[in-house]
């Protein structure tokens, strides 16, 4: 097994992720876990992730030096990179911000980097950087601010790269993992994803034993494949219930009362709480505010629905949600260190809330949701769906929500959904929606001055939403999206397309 020693950076999981996807078991642990932990769990390989904070700080997430005379072959990432050179008695300083695509050129490849090109695309996210060569240590990459971009100590068996092998978006970045974790590691391949979900589905059955669990069910991927899981493992002591928010896509609740017919579930409950949101939600245009909102309305209305149901099942004690890796991190509540970007409508719960909660897809990425899904008969239909935020068409209206305005991205989301669908783009990229501005700008038509909204159209390609790239649709498909768009819904007179990455935009408006 691969350790992971987690710093708080965002992709942290991510490199476990990645080593498990190359069929090796990895574990993520806190970075200030004991050394005698770490021995007796035998790995065969370290990895230090990346993490926010500047080596110097205050506070700054630290390590125990004698890790590295462990003899256990040892990868830092960015953050993790720092400290070992700090350890190593060099300077980590500040420089110029590298941030996103770089090119890297590889000095030497030596173990790490074998098999890459000369020159390689390479993701990077740092402010800081080590300003020297230790000791033993010799350069493998460089970039044009990065003189030290990945380095290696082949007596020590330390390895340490500036930027972020675990990323997409740096090309060669499996290769990197694969060279660490079974050239250098010496790792055996003996994992597969596929007997995860038998694990799941025993851990569950031991957690909730003959008690009931009552779940949102939104008909997305994650709340699917966690409500089939559940149903797996606990049968008809699961309780599905779908909230129509009113904030959702047009047409979404007919189609989410069907996929669950089809899957055969006992207890499917639907409840029609889009007055109270919309209530509630009045006059409100700060993110945070409507998010934390949304949650709460979304507890209060489980809660009713939850009391309402205990008359009639009175073992009804856990709270089953379909959150997933991503959500926990980017909600900054998986680790002590990683800064705050949105807080997660799932994990906004009170603390009246008396329910357990139960997540089983909690450690995982979508992609691995997919495979799950697969794995234990979910429609292809199903698993292929863009993903959809809780908080629904709130976070895509910017400020102020109205019914009127639900209406208009309602009816521009559908044109562009099913424009994607009908033309083959829909399964190219990871999630398309259209977004509606606070703004309103002059156009004219039929001769006339308009003065109406302005939709943003967002499509973005992305392995698992940490980042993401926008999606390069083409001009006369993008133009005829866009007239569709302008001609056939009320109000809008202008569209627009998003051609930015994460980071550092999000995928989400708000
Ligand atoms: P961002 O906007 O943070 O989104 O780049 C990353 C992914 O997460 C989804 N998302 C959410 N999903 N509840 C959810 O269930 C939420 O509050 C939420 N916020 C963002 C988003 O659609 C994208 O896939």
């Amino acid at each position: 097994m691969i350790i992971v020693l987690n710093f708080g950076g965002q992709t942290c999981h991510l490199i476990a992720k990645r080593v498990r996807s190359l069929g090796v078991y990895s574990e993520i642990l806190p970075y200030d876990v004991s050394l005698d932990r770490i021995k007796n769990m035998k790995p065969r390989g370290i990895i230090l992730s990346g993490g926010p904070s500047s080596v110097y700080d205050k506070g700054a997430p630290q390590i125990d030096a004698k890790l590295f005379s462990l003899g256990i072959p040892t990868l830092g990432i960015c953050y993790g990179m720092q400290l070992m050179g700090k350890v190593f008695g060099e300077v980590v300083a500040r420089r110029i911000k590298e941030y996103g695509n770089k090119r890297v050129t590889v000095v030497k490849q030596g173990s790490l980097l074998k098999g890459l090109k000369k020159n390689e695309q390479v993701w990077m996210s740092h402010g800081d950087q080590v300003e020297g060569l230790p000791t033993d240590f010799s350069v493998l990459g460089k970039t044009e601010d990065c003189p030290y971009a990945a380095v290696e100590n082949i007596r020590a068996k330390l390895y340490g790269v500036q930027f972020h092998p675990e990323v997409a978006h740096t090309l060669s970045g499996e290769s990197i993992l694969r060279n660490f974790v079974f050239d250098i590691c010496k790792c055996k391949k003996d994992f597969v994803i596929k007997d995860f979900a038998q694990k799941l589905i025993r851990e569950i059955k031991g957690t909730v034993g003959s008690e009931s669990v009552i779940m949102g069910a939104s008909g997305g991927v994650d709340s699917t494949v966690a409500a089939t899981l559940l149903h797996e493992a606990i049968g008809d002591n699961l309780h599905c219930v779908f909230v129509d928010t009113g904030l959702i896509r047009k047409g979404e609740a007919e189609e989410v009362k069907g996929y669950f017919s089809e899957l055969d579930f006992k207890h499917f409950h639907m409840v029609d709480a889009s007055a109270l949101f919309l209530k509630r939600l009045r006059g409100v245009s700060d993110p945070e505010k409507k998010r934390k909102i949304i949650g709460h309305t979304f507890i209060d209305v489980f809660e009713r629905k939850v009391k309402e149901l205990e008359r009639k099942f009175p073992a009804i004690s856990f709270l089953g949600q379909g959150t997933i890796y991503p959500d926990r991190i980017e909600s900054a509540q998986s680790s002590k260190t990683a800064s705050k970007i949105k807080s997660h409508h799932n994990l906004t719960l009170p603390d009246k809330m008396k329910l357990k909660v139960i997540e089983p897809l909690r450690d995982l990425y979508k992609d691995d949701v997919r495979v799950l899904g697969k794995e234990i008969g979910v429609a292809s239909e199903l698993i292929g769906r863009h993903p959809f935020p809780g908080p629904g068409l709130a976070i895509r209206i910017l400020g102020e929500i109205t019914p009127r305005k639900i209406r208009l991205v309602q009816e521009a989301d559908f044109i562009f959904i099913s424009e994607l669908k009908k033309q083959g783009y829909y399964d190219q990229v990871w999630q398309a929606f259209v977004a509606l501005l606070p703004v309103k700008s002059v156009g004219v038509m039929g001769d006339a001055r308009t003065y109406e909204y302005m939709v943003v159209l967002r499509a973005v390609t992305s392995r698992d939403a940490m980042t993401a790239d926008w999606a390069k649709l083409p001009a006369a498909f993008l133009e005829r999206v866009s007239n569709r768009i302008v001609n056939e819904v009320e109000s809008v007179n202008r569209v627009v397309y998003d051609i930015t990455q994460k980071p550092p935009a999000t995928i989400e408006y708000e």
